[in-house]
Formats: C-alpha cells, structure tokens, sequence
C-alpha cells in the first residue's frame, strides 16, 4: 500500500479540481438521482456544464420535467432528459456509467445526519434495487445521509442481486474537503485554488477527520488547529443552523458532488494520477468502508491509499470515530437484512 507521501506528490501533480482543465474528453451519460431537489438541482446545473458529460439524465419522485425543461436550455453540448417516479426509473438509469445520487430528505435543526436514516435508509435501498437492475455496471457516488451508512445500504443491496463492484461505489465526502480547504486558505492567508487537505473518515460529525499536520507550509497555533479541526467537522451544522429548517447545505454539497463526479468522469476518459478522498470499501482501519485517498482509473477505484503520518490529537480523533463508523455501517447492513421490499 502507497503512502499519503506519493498521495501528496501525485496530487500536486493532478490539482484535480473542478473546472481546472480539461484534458481529455469522454462520451459519458451522468444520471442524477434526485435531480429537482435543493442539491440535486444545482448539481444537475453543474453537470450539465461539465464537458465531460454528454448525455445528462435527471430523475425524481415529482417536479423533473420542469427542472430537465430549464436546464436544457443552457447552452453546453450536453443534452438532458427528465424522468419522474418509478415507471421512468429504467430509462434514467439506462447505459449510465455515473450515478449521483443526492436524494432524501435534508436535515432540520438539532438533527444530527444519523436522525435521516429511517427515511432515507428504504430511499437509498429502492435506488440500489433500480441501478442493480438498469446500471449495474455505472459508478455510484452516493450523497445522500447519512452517507456513513447509505454507502453501505448500498453495497448490501447490489450484492444480494449479485453486482456489486467496491471500486465503482464512493460516498462522497468531498464538501468535507471543500470546507477544509476554504477554512484552512482563510486561516493561513493561502490561496485557496491551491490547497489541499486530506480529511478521513466518514461525513458525520467527529467521524469527519481532516489532517491538518499534513497541510504543507501551514503553521497552526494548538488552538487554530483545534478550532480549524471542529469547523470542518461541522462545518454542516453551520448551514442547518444558518437555513433555520429550511434544510442543510445545498449549494456547497451541489459543487462538491459536481467535482467528485467530474473526477470520476475524467478518470473513466483514460486521464491518468486522479486522487481524491472517499468513502468506499477498504482495510485500512477496522470500518469496513473508510475515507481516504484513493487513485481513481478507468474502472473505479484502482488504489486505496495509506493515509500517511498523524499528530496525536488526529490519532485521538481516529481511534475515538472507528467504532461509531463500525456501528453505523453494521446499521446500514442490518437494515437491508430485515427489510421487506
Ligand atoms: C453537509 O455536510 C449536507 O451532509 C451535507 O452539509
């Protein structure tokens, strides 16, 4: 296994954000799955500006024809269809070859994104049975929560039909990242189209882990490093409290999940030393699905890697998250176990 050392060197070589380059080029149909909501909008606008994607296939429970009418009239090549309810599911997901899939309900203040998992839990299972059946072959990246166990709904739902692929499902932590490298350019007066942070983990809470010891050149006091540290974790919270019940982050989430996607989509098209943080299977730590750099090819996840050297406060933070995120995703497989369909 690679160490965060060859991580931090193939990602200064890649900077592979959203919107830097295009380098290559790729004949791609994106789906996003749950397209008319308060993410799935903004993430359907931003992919539908990607070059990369060709064909953009928006699906909902109500309201997508609107949505699919609006987007389509923005002028990139990309063309876009609208799908609604169960009866249009097949053709949405049809010959995808990436998935988002932001669809759920939102968090309200005072919830925490595990309070999400009774109603979203059956969601995420009744859109796993769908891309089992109509795209088994796509990449998933899954937004909605709590991602730290809707990832593993997931995968229980697509290996009991017998198509499931660890190197094409990701749960998407990337706004945990976003926020790192906002809140860290802030602090240390950098500039933020340059730097990068790791952050492990999951996406809830204490089980958001960034790696601020690893952030080259910066220079935190014991108390930026802490606060910097709680921010990020969240840093979610911050919008839900900021919203007042109008739902959690939206925006944020819709520009993480387009640079996600755009990663996986550029990787897919042959490009070449792609790394990004996610939340996908792996044996690095005893949680069977685990956040950390992974170096994504034409066929998924082509390498997981070591997350590199911690301060004691970051292997504090580890040891305390593993059992909630071991909890969580024995919740999430349990739920697929007892569910009725
Ligand atoms: C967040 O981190 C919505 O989970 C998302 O704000």
């Amino acid at each position: 296994m690679q160490t965060a050392a060859r991580f931090t060197q193939q990602l200064a070589a890649t900077v592979g954000r959203r919107g830097f380059h295009a380098t290559s080029t790729s004949n791609a149909k994106v789906c996003v799955v749950g397209a008319a909501g308060g993410i799935g909008q903004p993430l359907s606008l931003l992919m539908k500006q990607s070059p990369y994607v060709t064909e953009l296939s928006l699906f909902d429970v109500v309201n997508t024809p609107g949505v699919a009418a609006d987007i389509s009239h923005c002028s990139t090549p990309a063309t876009v269809s609208g799908h609604t309810g169960n009866d249009e599911v097949g053709a949405a997901l049809d010959g995808c070859d990436v998935v988002v899939i932001p669809a759920g309900v939102p968090r309200k203040p005072g919830m925490t994104r595990d309070d999400l998992f009774n109603t979203n839990a059956s969601i995420v299972a009744g859109l796993a049975d769908a891309c089992a059946k109509h795209c088994p072959d796509a990449a998933f990246c899954i937004i909605s929560n709590p991602v730290n166990s809707t990832v593993p709904i997931f995968a229980e739902v697509l290996k009991n039909a017998g198509v499931y692929n660890p190197k094409k499902l990701f749960g998407v932590t990337t706004l945990d990242v976003v926020r790192a490298r906002t809140f860290v350019a802030e602090n240390q007066k950098f500039d933020v189209d340059t730097v990068d942070v790791t952050v492990i983990g999951g996406h809830a809470g204490t089980t958001i882990l960034p790696l601020l010891s690893q952030v080259e050149g910066a220079n935190f006091s014991e108390e930026d490093f802490k606060a910097l540290t709680h921010r990020i974790q969240f840093g979610g919270d911050e919008v839900v409290q900021a919203k007042d019940g109008a739902g959690s982050a939206t925006l944020s989430m819709a520009f993480a999940g387009a640079e996600f996607a755009e990663l996986v989509l550029r990787a897919q098209a042959g490009e070449e030393g792609i790394v990004a943080c996610s939340f996908v299977e792996n044996d690095i730590t005893q949680a069977p699905f685990f956040s950390t750099p992974v170096l994504l090819g034409e066929n998924g996840v082509e390498e997981v890697f070591h997350y590199g050297d911690l301060s004691p406060f970051e292997e504090e933070g580890l040891l305390a998250m593993l059992p909630d995120l071991v909890a969580q995703a024995e919740k999430g497989v349990d739920f697929v176990k007892n569910r009725s369909k």
